[in-house]
């Protein structure tokens, strides 16, 4: 089974990407031949400064060492180290009707977001997500609920690649965790937590405890102080019951009858307590690995060998079927 995921470097992971996502790599490194990738192609439809650019990119890597992906296990690599991500998408793009591109949330929110710069990548997006995918022939790509749309739009492209020019490419399913596939933000719990937004919205894996202590005291809880999980009627404190299971691996019911009658202040105490003890580890190795640069320098480029191994027979594939000349 050929598995793919991928996750932009800017910013720092936070607790949505580790619990919707990152759990997932880790299991799936253990299921099957597992690509996972730092997107660093998609990350430029967001003006960035070169400065840190690079420098974000070999920390995304090491946030992802630091939560337990097993370079022995899984080929780690740049998306933009690998030319043909951008040949398949380029490719891609004469398949795709931009309607199709226009409708997609995701494009419709950025746009609106960063009014200043909606540049072509923005709307392109999810074809180039397609060509990372479809590139490594992938069965299933573990992700979070925001990106359904864009998988869904990978089918399609893939489809039609197939119906055109033969069958090529598999269509690949997406994976939700069944649990934790959309976290909420901590300040506003009706929008997904994300790591454009203010780091008051959500939490970092890196955040130290004392961060954390300010960030769970200072998010949003509902009126009342009953702690129900009831996402339509009491979105801040179910998101808050829904991290606390999640970390402490028990089930929502569970934790709500544990706190039953306690009050939000002892729920977020206990939450802040849990949080700073689940995290220390990954900040650990992490300090740990950011000494270790050479080390790795060596991963990704075991894994940029391989994945350019794969991308390079694929698109020899899709050259011949789709009768581009070669020499
Ligand atoms: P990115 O970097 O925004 O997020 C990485 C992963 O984290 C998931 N995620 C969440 N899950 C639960 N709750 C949240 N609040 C939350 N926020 C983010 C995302 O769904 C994702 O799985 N476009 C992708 C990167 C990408 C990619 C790909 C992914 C590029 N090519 C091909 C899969 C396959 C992105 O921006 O993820």
């Amino acid at each position: 089974m050929r598995i793919f995921s991928g996750i932009q470097p800017t910013g720092h992971m936070h607790i949505g990407n580790y619990l919707g996502a990152g759990l997932q790599y880790l299991n799936y490194q253990n299921q099957g031949d597992f690509f996972l990738m730092v997107a660093d192609l998609h990350a430029l439809t967001v003006s960035q400064d070169p400065k840190q650019f690079s420098h974000e990119t070999l920390q995304k890597i090491i946030e992802l060492l630091a939560i337990g992906v097993d370079p022995a296990k899984c080929t780690l690599f740049v998306q933009s180290h690998i030319q043909e991500h951008s040949a398949l998408a380029w490719i891609f793009n004469t398949l795709t009707p931009v309607g199709e591109l226009e409708r997609m949330t995701q494009y419709k929110d950025k746009a609106n977001k960063q009014k200043e710069n909606i540049n072509a990548g923005l709307l392109d997006y999810p074809v180039l997500m397609a060509a990372d995918i479809l590139l490594y022939k992938t069965d299933v790509v573990p992700v979070g609920q925001d990106q359904v749309q864009h998988l869904e739009l990978t089918r399609t492209i893939a489809k039609k690649f197939n119906g055109t020019y033969g069958k090529t490419f598999p269509e690949p399913k997406t994976m939700l965790v069944k649990e934790g596939a959309k976290i909420m933000s901590l300040i506003n719990p009706k929008k997904k937590m994300s790591k454009s937004d203010p780091s008051n919205s959500y939490l970092a894996l890196s955040d130290e405890p004392e961060i954390i202590k300010k960030k769970i005291a200072g998010s949003v809880t509902d009126k009342g102080r009953e702690i129900r999980y009831d996402p339509a009627k009491k979105p801040g404190i179910s998101n808050l019951l829904m991290i606390y299971a999640l970390c402490a691996g028990q089930n929502i019911k569970t934790i709500e009858k544990k706190f039953q009658s306690k009050g939000y202040a002892l729920f977020k105490k206990a939450l802040t307590t849990l949080l700073s003890e689940n995290l220390d580890p990954f900040r650990k190795k992490y300090k740990e690995l950011e000494q270790r640069e050479v080390y790795i320098k060596e991963i990704l480029s075991k894994g940029n060998a391989r994945a350019q191994r794969v991308a390079t027979s694929t698109m020899e594939e899709v050259r011949q079927k789709m009768g581009l000349f070669t020499l």
